[in-house]
C-alpha cells in the first residue's frame, strides 16, 4: 500500500525507522530483515558486549543469505552485506533513541511481562505520537502488554519464527484495541521485510505456537510413556508427515526454557486444559540446564 491508497482520513505512512529492542536471538534477526530491505535501524541491548555479538551474527547470516541470492558475483553479495549492516546503528540508551524519531519499535526481549511493561512504560511518554509500538512476545497477551501504554491503538504483535532471515511468515496479531491504520501499518510492513502476514486475534500461542507447543508436549509425552524413542519419533515426523525437523530437534532448536514457560505460563492461566498440562522431562531439562543446541546438550548432544 501506497499513502495515496488510504483514505484521506487515515493517517497510513510506510515505516522507514525502526528501532528493534533485544539483540537476542530473534531481535538480531529482526534487524536482519528490516535493514536487508532498506530500513534504517537501530539495534538497542543493554550492554555493548551483546551488541557487538548481536553484529557478528548479523555479518554471518547476512553473509549467508549473499551467497544464495547472488551466487554469481560475490561483489554484489558484498555490497549486499555492506548495505545492509550500515543500515544498522547499535545503541544501549532506549529512550533517546526512540526521542530521536523512530516509526515502529520491534520488542524481543526476555519472555517476562514485568520486564516488558518497564521497557514500554519508559518510552511512551518519550516516542513521537505516530510511533507504533509492536512486541514478538511468543505466549504472553499482546493487550495485557500493551496496557501499561497510553498508546493501545497503536500497539500490535509482531511474532516472527526462528530462524528470522529463512522463516517466511509473519503473524499480525490485532487486540480489541489495535487501530485500522496500526493494522494495516504492520502488515504492509510485514510484506517489506519480505515476509507472507497473517491475521491472528490475541489468543495464547496466536495460531503457529498455539498448534506447535502442544504438538512438541505431546511428542514428549509419547517418549515418557515409552511408545518410541525419541529418535524414531523424529524420523517419523520428518519421513510420515515431511516435517524439516522432528519435534525433539525442534524442541533443543527452540530452546527448553522458551518452550517450558510457555506450558506452564499457559497452565497457570488455564489450568483445565489438557493440551497445557507441564512436561516432566522437559522440567528436568531445564532443571540440568540442557536447555538444547544453545547450550551444546539438550535431548541430543551437540558437544
Ligand atoms: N540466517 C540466514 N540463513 C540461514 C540461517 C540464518 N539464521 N539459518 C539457516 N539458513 C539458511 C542456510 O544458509 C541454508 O541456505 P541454502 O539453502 O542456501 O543452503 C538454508 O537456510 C537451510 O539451512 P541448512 O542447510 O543449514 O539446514 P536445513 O535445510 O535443515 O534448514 C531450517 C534449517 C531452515 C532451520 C529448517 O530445518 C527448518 O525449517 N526447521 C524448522 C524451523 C521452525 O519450525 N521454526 C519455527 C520454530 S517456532 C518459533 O520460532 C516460534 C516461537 O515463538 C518459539
Ligand atoms: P534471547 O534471550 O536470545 O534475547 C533477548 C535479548 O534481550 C538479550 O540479548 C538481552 O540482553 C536483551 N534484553 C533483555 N532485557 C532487555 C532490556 N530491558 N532492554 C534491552 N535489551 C534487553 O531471546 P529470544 O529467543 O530472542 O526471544 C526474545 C523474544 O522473542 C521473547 O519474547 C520470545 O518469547 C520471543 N520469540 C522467541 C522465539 C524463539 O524461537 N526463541 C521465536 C519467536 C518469538
Amino acid at each position: 500500500l501506497s499513502r495515496g491508497l488510504a483514505s484521506s482520513a487515515s493517517s497510513f505512512a510506510p515505516i522507514k525507522h525502526v528501532t528493534v529492542v533485544g539483540g537476542g536471538l530473534m531481535g538480531s534477526g529482526i534487524a536482519q530483515v528490516a535493514a536487508q530491505s532498506g530500513h534504517e535501524v537501530v539495534l538497542v541491548d543493554v550492554n555493548e558486549k551483546v551488541l557487538e555479538k548481536s553484529k557478528a551474527a548479523i555479518q554471518k547470516n547476512l553473509s549467508r543469505v549473499a551467497k544464495k541470492q547472488f551466487k554469481d558475483d560475490a561483489a554484489k553479495g558484498d555490497e549486499f552485506v555492506n548495505k545492509s549492516l550500515n543500515n544498522i546503528k547499535l545503541s544501549t540508551d532506549l529512550p533517546s533513541t526512540v526521542k530521536n524519531g523512530t516509526d515502529l519499535v520491534v520488542e524481543a526481549i526476555v519472555e517476562k511481562i514485568e520486564v516488558k511493561h518497564k521497557l514500554f512504560s519508559s518510552i511512551d511518554d518519550v516516542a513521537p505520537q505516530h510511533t507504533i509500538f509492536a512486541t514478538n512476545t511468543s505466549s504472553l497477551s499482546v493487550t495485557e502488554i500493551a496496557s501499561v501504554t497510553k498508546r493501545k491503538d497503536r500497539f500490535g504483535g509482531l511474532h516472527f519464527f526462528n530462524p528470522v532471515p529463512v522463516m517466511k511468515l509473519l503473524e499480525v496479531i490485532r487486540t480489541k484495541d489495535t487501530s485500522d491504520d496500526t493494522y494495516t501499518t504492520l502488515m504492509a510492513w510485514g510484506k517489506a521485510v519480505g515476509k507472507t502476514a497473517i491475521t491472528c486475534k490475541d489468543t495464547p500461542g496466536f495460531v503457529v505456537n498455539r498448534l506447535l507447543v502442544p504438538q512438541l508436549a505431546e511428542a514428549i509425552r509419547m517418549m515418557e510413556r515409552g511408545d518410541a524413542s525419541f529418535q524414531d519419533i523424529d524420523i517419523a515426523m520428518k519421513l510420515g508427515a515431511g516435517h524439516p525437523m522432528g519435534p525433539f530437534e525442534l524442541a533443543d532448536y527452540v530452546g527448553h526454557d522458551t518452550t517450558n514457560s510457555i506450558i506452564e505460563g499457559w497452565h497457570q492461566k488455564y489450568p483445565d486444559n489438557p493440551l497445557f498440562e507441564p512436561v516432566k522431562a522437559l522440567q528436568k531439562l531445564v532443571k540440568e540446564g540442557k536447555l538444547g543446541v544453545k547450550a551444546g546438550e539438550g535431548f541430543y548432544n551437540y558437544k
